[in-house]
């Protein structure tokens, strides 16, 4: 399990989050909703520790990651898969996704391999091909698979649908829960509500750095300002 207990991140005088509380528990999908701003993407750097806490406490399995390093968060199994993508565009699949193991010294490292080109066999197809040259989506899913090669407990996944055909945001999501299914925890942020909320279990509403709503996700579709704000009525 994952906790949050009142965490504070500040960029020099911007508060940008005041006091998060955030629980992910084993094998569920929590998503993480919001307009633009509110926090989401500095929530899932700090849970990776791109960027420091100022104040609060944040654990996993009841072990506190508060003076871990970035490295040290990987090894926990915390993998975060950033907004944008950011694959190495002049490297092949291939390469991209061996990246996302160089913290690993077991044997498994190859099997891993295939498990991710039974997730995404368009990846296999284009093993050799420099990552650059794929399709927003197609980098969405090498951009996972990498995350996945990490052997991830809690993957932290931002904005997976931004900026792709809503076709290959319906596969991608499928994906998502059938890694899932396969024992990894999710928290995922996310602009496309309707997509979040139908596939977590439980939600949270980020509004200017502080959690404003929070609940089942199935419970929160019906919620009236939830309705108002994020699903367009
Ligand atoms: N490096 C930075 N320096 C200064 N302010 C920052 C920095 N990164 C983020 N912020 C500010 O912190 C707040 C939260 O930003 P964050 O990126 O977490 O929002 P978000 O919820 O992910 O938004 P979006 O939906 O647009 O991705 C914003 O007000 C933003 O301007
Ligand atoms: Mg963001």
């Amino acid at each position: 399990m994952l906790k949050l207990s009142d965490v504070h991140v500040f960029y020099g005088h911007v508060h940008a989050l005041k006091g998060v509380n955030l629980t992910v528990e084993d094998g569920k999908i929590v998503s993480l909703l919001g307009g633009n701003g509110a926090g989401k993407s500095t929530t899932l750097k700090m849970i990776s520790r791109l960027v420091q806490p100022k104040k609060g406490n944040y654990e996993i399995d009841g072990k506190s990651l508060m003076k871990d390093s970035p490295s040290q968060v990987v090894k926990k199994g915390i993998i975060h898969c950033p907004e944008n993508r950011r694959v190495f565009p002049l490297l092949t699949v291939e390469e991209n996704l061996m990246i996302g193991a160089y913290n690993r010294r077991d044997k498994h490292i190859k099997e891993d391999l295939q498990k991710v080109f039974t997730y995404f066999p368009r990846l296999k197809e284009r093993i050799k091909q420099k990552a650059g040259t794929l399709s927003g989506g197609e980098q969405q899913m090498l951009a996972i698979g990498r995350s996945l090669m990490g052997k991830p407990k809690v993957l932290l996944l931002d904005e997976p649908s931004l900026g792709i055909a809503p076709i290959l945001v319906k596969e991608i999501f499928e994906i998502v829960k059938q890694i899932n299914k396969d024992g990894t925890s999710v928290l995922l942020v996310e602009q496309n509500a309707h997509m979040a909320l139908s596939i977590s279990d439980y939600s949270y509403v980020l509004e200017n750095g502080h959690i404003a709503l929070e609940g089942n996700s199935q419970e929160l579709k019906d919620n009236d300002e939830v309705r108002r704000l994020y699903l367009g009525g």
